[in-house]
Formats: structure tokens, C-alpha cells, sequence
């Protein structure tokens, strides 16, 4: 018997900074239903999917909530695991970085290119806060000054290692143009070319020693291996690449596939290719930058607070429901817009319509036609056998899609198939043969076709929906083994005559659109009352790789209920036991009031007064820490929390100036 081929299929390594949301579980799901449908098709599958713990931003969070980034990850790592269960992502390891055989790991690795020359020490060149020990560049910096305390910075010099990226731009630029396959879809091979490649890579600083929460570079303990050098290694290290027991790296690198989201296809194509050829390894075949779903047009994110979460949906509607939703509604490497009303439609009209039609209609049929046993076909008319072409020829079409991850093509061939089958029925009115004794041969076919194609789409859907097929296959009564698998499906004929069928529950019960949107905005109110209740200024963008994005339109008379005013800042102090809150007292006109802001780490109370700011005026009043805000200042934040700048007017005018 010949050896199995392998496959190897990696998810990008979360971060644990928050809950995952269902744009992180649409990577996930692809990489599952890929693997799934590789093990199917005969491949010995490797999945590895896990957390990339390190880092400034989680040794913030820790910070603030008051643990260690170890049991603040610990926590939210849990959680992310429970996810994978609910939407059935099996994989066969989950790495995290703060595992030791990766930590060992990638020590190994920094010392390994450090040894022979391709990581050498020198000085990053920027700028220093003293008394929080931080580096900024010139572009982080707040009015000349620390963006974090307020305080003046000085010129200086971080000790830092470097990596030589320089010396391989030219080798790299020749691969990834002799292997068009590397970056997919092709767009992205341009783009990396063109925006990164070719206009020339500068040597990457590779260690920092202001950061702690890292892995310590084990020759030089106060440098902290750079994130993505340590997050990148996760591929090989799972695999206990230069480690006493290195089985499964020599069975399965170098990877089949990466698949990742297309902001991080940068990292995937230019420095870890480069970090494995340094180490003389060979590299991943292919790595994939698929799309986002997106939201109104921009990226779903928890700091714009548009977030999706996948349990609750999975709850509500199945984790097979939703796997099928993300994998069918936009063509993996396009972005793809999430709407409630897109997953309820696509729900009612191929899920419960299409689909679950199908299998219910027929094992009726079977059932009162047949008392339930499926009957032997007699001869095949041409109606017949043009749907049997189709049937038994089907998994050609979804085979070459899946094999080139064109998950939503795949699942348009097989409800192709369905659509097919649920014409058939109305070609062939077995209602009608069923009055007349002649036609029960002709009946018993048509109900034996039916049950036959209902188990050909069981196996298709497998990858996508794991769970509906075992469903099905219990409906037409399928209980061996050997007729569920892909091979079974390539000739027609597979389902035993005699097997009983068992009617059962609607496979996907029909939805009531307008309730189910009810439902969805009822639960969004509560979400709002529940973040207003908490009585927190949410917290400044802290998504690294945010960018501004048009939310939906508004009419003019939505932004004239909007009411800013210029306001004088009289007063400002810190509001006690709450870190980054400062209550300011200003005056409007003739009036004063109070506002609280979320902009203690950015602006000292001293530098407050006096500056001219612009006011929400009519946001309702609410409690925060226990003092009662009329307003909000208005802040330009950046996306990594790390730069945030009050508005002010441009010439003096006076307080109580309307704005519009
Ligand atoms: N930790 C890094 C990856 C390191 S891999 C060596 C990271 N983590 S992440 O949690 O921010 O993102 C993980 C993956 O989720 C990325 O591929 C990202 O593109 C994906 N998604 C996050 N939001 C998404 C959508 N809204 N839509 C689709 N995928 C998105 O980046």
C-alpha cells in the first residue's frame, strides 16, 4: 500500500488580547474545512493552529486588569480553545508561545543567525523617556514629547540586534518570481513586490530590551526576541524542529499551506522566508492571503466595537450553519461584507430550502410510498441519467476547487447538484406516478435516485458542515462506512436498495427573517446598555492594524442633532483610582460643566488648562467612576493606542462657539 501524501496547514497564531470574533473564526474555519476535506481526499493532514502571546499590547492589558500577562493569556487562551470546539476546528496541535519547546526554540534559532553573522548587534537610533524606560521614533512622538507621561524624551540609542534582510532582498526577489504559487492570490505577489520588495529592505531590528514580556535572547538576556520573529518560528517549532525529537518537522515541513489574513501576508512572504532560508530550511509552498469580513465597509474590530461573536451565532443557528455561511458568501482572498440578514437569508434559502428540502421530501416519499425502505432503481430514463452524470461526476469540479481554496465554488457546485435533484423532483411528479400501479418501477427509480444523490451531497458538505451529513446519512439510512467516504461518491449506485430510511427533525428549521433581525437589535441594545452601565471611557484603538474606513452613511439631519461647541478647559484634575481619567471643568459661554476623558496617559491636568477643546455638548450625561460627565472631548486616536491628540480650533475662538 503506498505511503499517504502529506498535507500541512497552519491558522495564524492569535493574539489573546481579547475575545475572537467571527472574522478571526472565518481563518479558522477555511483552515479546518481545508483539512478536513484533505483527509478526506486521502492526505495524512497536519493542522496546527495557536496564541502568540508576547508582547507589549498584552503586557499592557495585563497590566490594567491587574494579573500577569501569564494568567491574563492563560484565561483567554481557554476561552479561544472553547471556541474551536463549538465551530469544530480540529486541529492537531495548538501552540502557544509561551510553551517552552517554543521558547527553547526560538532562542536556538536567534543564537543559530546570530552565530553565523546574520544577526549582529548594533544601535536603533530613536527616542527616550527616562522615566518610562521607553523608545519612540520621531513619528510616535506627542508635541516633541513622551506620547506616554507627557514629559520631554532625549535623543539616545537602544542597544539592538539586527537581522540582515537587506542581504537576501535580491534571493527573494528571484523566488517568489520563479515560484508564482508562493503568494496567492497572484495580486498579492504584486503588491509585495512592488511595495516591499523592490523599492529595497532595510535590516530589521530583531530585539528590544525596554520590552519584557517577551522570550530573552539567551546569550544576551536584557534583549527580548522581536514578536514576530518569535510568533513566525510557532510553524516550525510546533513541530519540534532542531529539538531532541524532531519526527514530525522531517515528516511534514515544509508547510503546504499558511493561511493567513491579507494584513499579515507581509510578514508570511518577506521575513519568514528569509528567516528559514537563513537557517537553511526549506520553505512553505504556498501562503495564502485571504480577505476579511468586513463591516460596513470597514474591519470588524473590538475597538470599533462592531464585533460579531461567533458563539452566540453558533448557538443560535449551528456551527454548521455558520461554517457554511462564511465559506459560501465571498470567494476566499476578497473581503466580504457580514450582515445578520445575509447569514438568515442564506440560512432560510440554501440551508433550509435547497438542502434540507431535498432530504426531507425524499425519505417522506421513501416513507409513504415505500413504507420507509428505499426501493432498487429499474431502468434509467434520460431524465435520470442526466442528473446521475451530474451527481457522479460533481466531486471533479469540487475537487479542483477545494484544492485551490475556492471554498464558495465548491459549495456553488454542490448546491448545483441540489438545485438539480429538487428540479428533478418536479420533472418527474412522483405524486402523480404514485397513483398509478404501473409506475411504481418508475417511482421506486426516481425515490432511489433521489436517496442516492442525498448521499452524494452528505459527502460533499462534509468538509464545510461536519456535523449535517452524519444526519443525513441516518434520514437514508447509510450506516456503512464505506459508502461516506469521497470514493464512494465517484460512481453512482453506492446506497444499498433496502436500507430504511428514519425520518427525522428539519435539518435546518426555517427562520422567520424579521424576528430573527428583532432578536439581533435587541441584543445590541442590551450590549450598549450593558458597556454604558459598566461606567468605562472605552479605551482608545487597540488594534494594531486599524486603518480608517468610512462607517455608513448618514443624512443631514442625523449630524444636526449633533451639537459641538468650542469649550475653556478651567479646571482639570485626575479622577481618583482610575488611571487614564481626567475630569475637566469647563466653560461654555456662559455656562460650565464637567466632562471626564480617557486621555490621562496623553495630557497631564497641568497642560489641560487653558487649551481650547472641542465638546460633544448634547451627549447625554453619564457616570463615570462615580462622577457625572455632560459631554465628550473630542480625541484623534491612532490605532495602536499609542499616539492621541485633543481637537482644538485652529485661531482663537471664543467658548461656546457652535461648530458645523
Ligand atoms: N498574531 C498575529 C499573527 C501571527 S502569525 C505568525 C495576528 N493575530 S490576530 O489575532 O490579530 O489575527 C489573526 C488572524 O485573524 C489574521 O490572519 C487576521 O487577518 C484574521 N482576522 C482578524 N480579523 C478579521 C476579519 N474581520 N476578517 C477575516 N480575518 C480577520 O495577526
Amino acid at each position: 500500500m503506498s505511503e499517504k501524501q502529506k498535507f500541512y496547514i497552519t491558522t495564524p497564531i492569535y493574539y489573546p488580547s481579547d475575545n475572537l470574533h467571527i472574522g478571526h473564526s472565518y481563518c479558522s474555519t477555511a483552515a479546518d474545512t481545508m483539512a478536513r476535506f484533505k483527509k478526506q481526499t486521502g492526505y495524512d493532514v497536519y493542522f496546527l493552529t495557536g496564541t502568540d502571546e508576547h508582547g507589549q499590547k498584552i503586557e499592557r492589558k495585563a497590566h490594567d486588569a491587574g494579573v500577569t500577562p501569564k494568567e491574563y493569556v492563560d484565561k483567554i487562551v481557554a476561552g479561544i480553545k472553547d471556541l474551536w470546539k463549538l465551530m469544530d476546528v480540529e486541529y492537531n496541535d495548538f501552540i502557544r508561545t509561551t510553551d517552552e519547546r517554543h521558547v527553547k526554540c526560538v532562542q536556538k534559532i536567534f543564537k543559530k543567525l546570530h552565530d553565523q553573522g546574520d544577526i549582529y548587534k548594533s544601535e536603533y537610533e530613536g527616542w527616550y523617556c527616562t522615566p518610562c524606560e521607553s523608545f519612540w521614533t520621531e513619528l510616535q512622538l506627542k508635541d516633541g514629547c513622551c506620547p506616554d507621561c507627557g514629559r520631554p524624551v532625549e535623543k539616545t540609542r537602544e542597544e539592538s540586534y539586527f537581522f540582515k534582510l537587506s542581504k537576501y532582498q535580491d534571493w527573494l526577489i528571484q523566488y517568489i518570481e520563479d515560484h508564482p504559487d508562493f503568494i496567492q492570490p497572484p495580486s498579492r505577489t504584486a503588491e509585495m513586490l512592488n511595495n516591499f520588495l523592490r523599492p529595497g529592505l532595510q535590516d530589521l531590528c530583531v530585539s528590544r530590551t525596554s520590552l519584557k514580556w517577551g522570550i530573552p535572547v539567551e546569550f544576551d538576556p536584557k534583549h527580548t526576541v522581536y514578536v514576530w520573529v518569535d510568533a513566525l518560528s510557532n510553524y516550525i517549532t510546533a513541530l519540534g524542529y532542531d529539538s531532541e525529537d524532531d519526527s514530525l518537522y522531517k515528516k511534514y515541513w515544509p508547510a503546504d499551506i499558511h493561511l493567513v489574513g491579507k494584513e499579515i501576508v507581509r510578514f508570511h512572504t518577506i521575513i519568514w522566508p528569509i528567516m528559514l532560508h537563513a537557517l537553511g530550511q526549506p520553505l512553505p509552498k504556498q501562503v495564502f492571503g485571504h480577505g476579511w469580513l468586513v463591516i460596513g465597509g470597514g474591519k470588524m474590530s473590538q475597538s470599533k466595537g462592531n464585533v460579531v461573536d461567533p458563539v452566540k451565532l453558533c448557538e443560535r443557528y449551528s456551527s454548521d450553519a455558520v461554517r457554511y455561511f462564511l465559506m459560501r458568501e465571498m470567494p476566499f482572498g476578497s473581503d466580504g461584507e457580514f450582515t445578520n440578514e445575509a447569514l438568515i437569508k442564506r440560512i432560510n434559502a440554501d440551508l433550509a430550502n435547497d438542502l434540507g428540502n431535498l432530504v426531507s421530501r425524499s425519505v417522506a416519499m421513501i416513507e409513504k410510498y415505500f413504507g420507509g425502505v428505499v426501493p432498487a432503481p429499474a431502468e434509467y430514463t434520460d431524465v435520470d441519467k442526466s442528473l446521475i452524470d451530474l451527481a457522479q461526476n460533481v466531486w471533479q469540479s469540487v475537487e479542483k476547487s477545494m484544492n485551490a481554496l475556492q471554498f464558495s465554488s465548491a459549495l456553488t457546485e454542490i448546491w448545483k447538484l441540489i438545485g438539480e435533484c429538487n428540479r428533478y423532483i418536479d420533472l418527474t411528479t412522483p405524486w402523480i406516478l404514485a397513483k398509478n400501479e404501473a409506475d411504481r418501477p418508475r417511482l421506486g427509480t426516481v425515490m432511489y435516485v433521489l436517496a442516492e444523490c442525498a448521499r452524494i451531497v452528505a459527502v460533499l458538505i462534509a468538509p464545510t458542515m461536519p456535523r449535517t451529513p452524519e444526519r443525513i446519512f441516518e434520514q437514508i439510512g447509510v450506516t456503512d462506512e464505506a459508502k461516506k467516504t469521497w470514493d464512494s461518491i465517484k460512481t453512482f449506485g453506492g446506497l444499498e436498495p433496502g436500507s430504511v430510511v428514519h425520518k427525522g427533525e428539519a435539518l435546518f428549521p426555517r427562520l422567520d427573517i424579521a424576528k430573527e433581525l428583532e432578536a439581533f437589535e435587541a441584543e445590541r441594545q442590551a450590549a450598549i446598555a450593558a458597556a454604558q452601565k459598566k461606567e468605562e471611557i472605552p479605551a482608545p484603538a487597540d488594534e494594531e492594524k486599524t486603518v480608517f474606513t468610512q462607517r455608513d452613511l448618514i443624512q443631514f439631519e442625523d449630524f444636526e442633532k449633533i451639537q459641538l461647541v468650542v469649550a475653556k478647559v478651567l479646571a482639570c484634575e485626575k479622577v481618583p483610582k482610575a488611571d487614564k481619567l481626567l475630569k475637566s471643568t469647563l466653560k461654555v459661554g456662559d455656562t460650565e460643566r464637567v466632562v471626564v476623558s480617557g486621555i490621562a496617559k496623553f495630557y497631564t491636568p497641568e497642560e489641560m488648562v487653558g487649551k481650547k477643546v472641542v465638546l460633544l455638548a448634547n451627549l447625554a450625561p453619564r457616570k463615570i467612576r462615580g462622577v457625572e460627565s455632560h459631554g465628550m472631548l473630542l480625541c484623534a486616536a491612532n490605532a495602536d493606542d499609542s499616539k492621541l491628540s485633543l481637537l482644538t480650533v485652529d485661531s482663537d475662538m471664543e467658548d461656546g462657539c457652535e461648530i458645523g
